[in-house]
C-alpha cells in the first residue's frame, strides 16, 4: 500500500462561509460545570471574579472567542423554571437536579447572571427553554424578560430586577432531547407541541430576528429530522438541532485516561459517525427545504466516558486527552466541511464534565488539550470554506486515517486543519495547494508522546500546541510527514 495520502483544495469552487457558531459551547447546571467550576459567587474573595465569574475562566474564554453559550441544560432545561432564578437571592425557591445527581439547586446562578456573562464574554447567549416540564406561557414570558424593551409585565420585571434594557437573546431551544429526558416524546407528538411554542415565541424581540431551535434527533434518527422537517411549517423553526456523542457503549463507556488500543478504536469509530450522520440529516433537510431556510445545529456533541471514580454518583466529570483531540478535530473538519447547512455546533461542557476546555479545583484551573484545539481552529470562524478532496486514504482497520478542512479568511489567509488519527503510523500527506497562490507557510502542532497523555493541576502544560517544521512547499505540493495522533493546523499566504 502506498503510504502517501493526497489532497487537493479546491478555492475556485467556494462558495459557503463557515459559521464563527460552529465553535460554540454549552454550559449546564452539572456537576460541577456552574458551581464551583464558572460560578464562585459574588462574595467570594479568595478566586478573583466577575459578578461572581472567575476572571481566569473570563480570560481562557476570550482567548478562545467563544462566539455563543448555550444554557442552562442538557436535561437539566426541562427541569429549570426560569423565574426561580430571577430577583433577590436570599428568596429563590430551591430545587433538586433530578437528572444529574440529585443535588439542590439554590438558583443563585440565574438568568441575569447567565446573560452578562454572554456580555463580557462578547458571545451570543443560547436558551434552552424547558418544554418538558414548563408551559407555553413560561416560555413567552421568559423571551419577554430578556427582549422586550417597552412596557410589559415582564420587562417591567426585569427592570426591578436592575436591567433597564433588554439583552436581546436571539437563540431559543424549544426543549432538549424531547425524545428523552425533555419528555418522551414521539416525533409526531413533538412536532405539534413545537408548532404551538414557536407560534407565540416571535413579537417581543424588536428588531432582533430570533432563532427558534427545535430539539432534534440523536446520532441515525432520520425519522425524527424527517417527521420535523414535514411536519413542522418551515416559517416557525429556523434550526433543527442534532446531538450526537462519541459512545461507543452507553454502559460501560470506558475511562477518561486508562483507555487501550481498542477502546481508542472504538471511541474513534464512533467520533467518525458524525460524517455520516451529518451528511444523511442534511440529505433530508435538503429533500424538504431545497432553499436552506432551516439550519442544523450540532447543539450537544463530544466524547463521553465514565466520571472518574472520585465524584458523587449521577455526575459527570472526565479527564481530557489527546483522544479528544483526535475527536475535536475530525468532527470539527467535519462541521466546517458541511457549512452549507451546519450553522452551529455546541462541544459538551465547558467547563468540568464532559469533553471541556477548561477544569478547575478551588483556586486552581487549567486548559485541556481540546481547550488548544478549538484555540488552533479558531482561525476558521466565518472564513470562507475551501471545498477539499482527499485521495488514497490509508486506514487504520477500517477508518480513514486523515481528515482535512480548509479557509480562506478576510485578511487573505489560508488555513488548513489536518487530523492523523493512526495510533502507530506517521502519514505522508501531500496537499495540492496550487490553486490556492501560496508562497509562505508556517504550521502548529498539537499531539504528545502518549495518547492516554493530558493536562493536570500538577502538571499543566503537558499537552500544549508547538511549532512544527516537517514540511515542504514545492511546485504547489504541500508534502507534510503527519505523526501518529497528531492535530497540525497551517497558515499559508
Ligand atoms: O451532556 C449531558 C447530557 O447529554 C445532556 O444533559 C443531555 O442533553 C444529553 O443527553
Amino acid at each position: 500500500q502506498d503510504e502517501t495520502v493526497s489532497i487537493t483544495i479546491t478555492p475556485e469552487t467556494a462558495k459557503d462561509t463557515i459559521s464563527r457558531h460552529i465553535y460554540g459551547h454549552f454550559a449546564e447546571h452539572l456537576g460541577r460545570c456552574i458551581y464551583e467550576g464558572l460560578y464562585v459567587g459574588e462574595e467570594n474573595k479568595i478566586i478573583p471574579n466577575t459578578e461572581g465569574v472567575r476572571n481566569d475562566i473570563i480570560a481562557a474564554l476570550k482567548e478562545l472567542n467563544i462566539p455563543n453559550l448555550r444554557w442552562p441544560g442538557g436535561c437539566f432545561a426541562d427541569t429549570y423554571h426560569w423565574k426561580d432564578g430571577v430577583g433577590p437571592k436570599a428568596e429563590r425557591p430551591t430545587i433538586v437536579n433530578r437528572w444529574w445527581g440529585g443535588t439542590t439547586e439554590d438558583n443563585s446562578f440565574g438568568t441575569h447572571n447567565f446573560l452578562n456573562l454572554c456580555e463580557v464574554l462578547d458571545t451570543e447567549p443560547y436558551l434552552s427553554a424547558n418544554v418538558g416540564s414548563g408551559t407555553v406561557q413560561e416560555l413567552i414570558d421568559w423571551v419577554q424578560y430578556t427582549n422586550h424593551d417597552g412596557v410589559s409585565p415582564m420587562a417591567d420585571w426585569r427592570r426591578e430586577n436592575g436591567r433597564e434594557k433588554p439583552w436581546k437573546v436571539k437563540y431559543w431551544g424549544v426543549g432538549n432531547e424531547t425524545w428523552g429526558c425533555g419528555g418522551n416524546m414521539t416525533a409526531e407528538y413533538y412536532a405539534d407541541i413545537y408548532r404551538q411554542y414557536a407560534t407565540f415565541m416571535p413579537g417581543w424581540s424588536g428588531d432582533t430576528k430570533i432563532y427558534r431551535i427545535a430539539s432534534g434527533a440523536s446520532e441515525d434518527n432520520y425519522h425524527w429530522t424527517e417527521t420535523l422537517m414535514k411536519n413542522v411549517p418551515h416559517q416557525l423553526m429556523e434550526a433543527v438541532a442534532l446531538h450526537d456523542y462519541a459512545v461507543f457503549n452507553w454502559s460501560a463507556k470506558g475511562p477518561s485516561v486508562n483507555f487501550d488500543d481498542e477502546v481508542y478504536y472504538k471511541t474513534m469509530d464512533q467520533a467518525l459517525n458524525m460524517e455520516e450522520y451529518v451528511t444523511k440529516h442534511i440529505e433530508i433537510m435538503d429533500k424538504y427545504d431545497p432553499d436552506g431556510n432551516v439550519d442544523l445545529f450540532v447543539d450537544e456533541w463530544g466524547g463521553w466516558y465514565d466520571a472518574v471514580p472520585e465524584v458523587k454518583k449521577g455526575v459527570l466529570f472526565q479527564q481530557n486527552t489527546i483522544r479528544d483531540v483526535m475527536i475535536a478535530g475530525t468532527v470539527l473538519n467535519t462541521f466546517n466541511n458541511h457549512a452549507r447547512r451546519v450553522k452551529m455546533a455546541n462541544l459538551a461542557q465547558m467547563v468540568n464534565v464532559l469533553q471541556a476546555v477548561i477544569l478547575t479545583d478551588e483556586e486552581k484551573m487549567i486548559l485541556t488539550p481540546t481547550y488548544h484545539v478549538m484555540n488552533m481552529y479558531k482561525v476558521h470562524q466565518d472564513a470562507l470554506l475551501l471545498p477539499s478532496r482527499i485521495e488514497n486514504n490509508v486506514e487504520y482497520r477500517e477508518l480513514p486515517v486523515i481528515s482535512v478542512s480548509a479557509s480562506k479568511d478576510d485578511n487573505g489567509a489560508n488555513h488548513i486543519s489536518l487530523v492523523n488519527i493512526d495510533p502507530k503510523r506517521s502519514i505522508t500527506v501531500d496537499i495540492d495547494v496550487s490553486g490556492m497562490d501560496v508562497d509562505e507557510v508556517s504550521a502548529s502542532i498539537l499531539t504528545s508522546e502518549k495518547l492516554q497523555d493530558h493536562n493536570s493541576f500538577d502538571n499543566p502544560d503537558k499537552v500544549k500546541p508547538a511549532v512544527f517544521k516537517k514540511f515542504k512547499l514545492k511546485k504547489g505540493i504541500l508534502s507534510v510527514e503527519t505523526p501518529p495522533y497528531s492535530l497540525i493546523v497551517f497558515k499559508a499566504n
